[in-house]
């Protein structure tokens, strides 16, 4: 454990967002920013994480409490600034350790590392570490000015800061590192005289600095620190999510042919020597075993794809598909709620919901479970081997024992016993020489109309 205590501001609207929900709780890679935030603030195995938020914000106080149990929970009655936000944690966090972290909700990519370095500043000797990043476009952020020494005389936000200033281009994250007792002792003395009237948190680094206090910046990469305020800031961090994620899915083995189509999920689980075409995006939930294969277009989520098993083109696997080894899945297929075992396949054009297909079974083209009565989902059971021809409409509560063969273009209401074949269509009629005695009909009737 170490001692520190963490306070995750998360009180924010965000009004540039232009959204009815709050910023923090908005997504990249299938997680909120704040989940990212508190996964990378418990990864210091802190004395206490505190999370702030405003009233009325019950959506992201879930969010927070699903994403850590046993989070602390902070209310911001009017936001009226950073300052005034960690000035809400005070109760749950005053006493709570030694040093104190201060993150930001909307500052998502931030690594342990990184929080490791902060707080060892601070424990060596440094009363206040501010996180900084070189920044290629500054426009927005707070700037970190330095004195001659290099230490941090103060922090100025974008709007209160004179064209000099601005054109500095060493920018503040919004993280920072501070020796509690020297928090709590200044953070009262922030005012709000600033352009936004809000109580900044950064105006205590010139606070500190007028008290002759060792402040210090550390530096870090700036696609660790992108802050989102605006739509365009959610999919910059949405792009640097997906860079990591395609990073460490071929570190670990997979082979992504064109790895800036793919999208993945912070959860994504990836084997080695699986291939992924170009073209796919996966969404929550879905683990893909040594030696899959996803070809091009494929829309997975929720899935598991065994060893060997080949997804695509253009299929959607949907929550609850588990395709077994080997098994394959083919174009315009689509699979819900459904286990596939070994070697099974459905190459073309089918919809499999809610049903437990055995190993090797063949389910032909257009073969539709027809899971859904209107009001309740039933299930359909295919055996092992079996092979249901296609076009066919297996209607469930529906079971196709082991081997046995269904007819194309049968729809299918009752059990088939193993072994059997089940025909469940019209009977084909021939009648021979039909075809040529309608064509001579039709040309002696223009012959009489010519005569006329
Ligand atoms: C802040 C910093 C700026 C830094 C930037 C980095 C201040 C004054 N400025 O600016 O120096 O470069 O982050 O991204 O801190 N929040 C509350 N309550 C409030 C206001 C904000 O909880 O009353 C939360 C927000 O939800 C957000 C975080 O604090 O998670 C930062 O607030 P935001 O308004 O985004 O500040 P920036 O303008 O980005
Ligand atoms: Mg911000």
């Amino acid at each position: 454990m170490t001692d520190v205590v963490c306070i995750v501001l998360a009180a924010g609207l965000g009004t540039r967002m232009k959204s009815g929900r709050a910023k923090v709780l908005h997504q990249a890679a299938g997680r909120s920013l704040l989940g990212y935030v508190l996964a990378a603030a418990a990864g210091l195995q802190p004395r206490r994480i505190v999370a702030v938020v405003g009233p009325g914000m019950e959506e992201a106080e879930g969010a927070a409490r699903a994403a850590l149990p046993d989070v602390a929970i902070a209310i911001q009655q009017e936001r009226r600034g950073t300052a005034d936000a960690v000035a809400a944690a005070e109760g749950c966090a005053a006493d709570a350790a030694r040093t104190t972290l201060i993150l930001y909700g909307d500052v998502p990519l931030i690594r342990t590392e990184t929080l490791f370095r902060l707080v060892a500043a601070v424990e060596a000797g440094a009363k206040l570490a501010v996180l900084g990043f070189e920044a290629q476009q500054p426009t927005g952020y707070g700037r970190l000015i330095l004195g001659s020494d290099g230490r941090l005389c103060a922090i100025r936000e974008e709007l209160d800061a004179s064209p000099e200033e601005r054109a500095l281009t060493l920018c503040n994250s919004g993280l920072m590192a501070v020796e509690s007792e020297l928090l709590w002792r200044l953070l009262p003395r922030i005012g709000d005289g600033n352009a936004k009237h809000e109580r900044y948190l950064t105006d205590i680094a010139g606070l500190a600095a007028a008290e002759g206090v060792r402040a210090m910046v550390l530096r870090c990469p700036q696609g660790e620190v992108l802050g989102v305020n605006s739509r365009r800031d959610l999919a910059s961090v949405e792009r640097q999510f997906q860079e990591r994620l395609r990073d460490a899915a071929m570190a670990g083995g997979a082979t992504l042919t064109a790895p800036e189509t793919v999208f993945l999920c912070h959860d994504t689980r990836i084997g080695r020597d699986v291939l992924i075409e170009p073209n796919v995006t996966i969404g929550p939930g879905v683990i893909i075993a040594d030696g899959a294969t996803i070809r091009s277009f494929c829309h997975i989520e929720g899935a598991i794809v065994a060893e060997g098993a080949v997804i695509g083109p253009f299929a959607r696997l949907r929550p609850g598909a588990e395709i077994g080894p080997g098994a394959h899945i083919g174009n315009f297929v689509e699979i819900k709620n459904a286990r596939l075992a070994a070697g099974a396949k459905a190459n073309h054009l089918s919809y499999v919901g809610d049903a437990d297909v055995g190993a090797g079974a063949n389910i032909g083209a257009g073969t539709i479970t027809c899971n859904y009565d209107g009001s309740a989902k039933h299930r359909t059971e295919i055996g092992a081997g079996a092979f249901i021809g296609s076009n066919s409409a297996l209607v469930a509560p529906v079971r196709i024992g082991d081997g046995a063969y269904v007819a194309s273009g049968s729809v299918i209401t009752s059990d088939v016993p193993a072994d059997a074949l089940a025909l469940a269509r019209g009977r084909q009629e021939v009648k021979e020489g039909w075809a040529a005695r309608r064509r001579a009909g039709a040309t002696a009737r223009k012959g009489q109309g010519k005569a006329k």
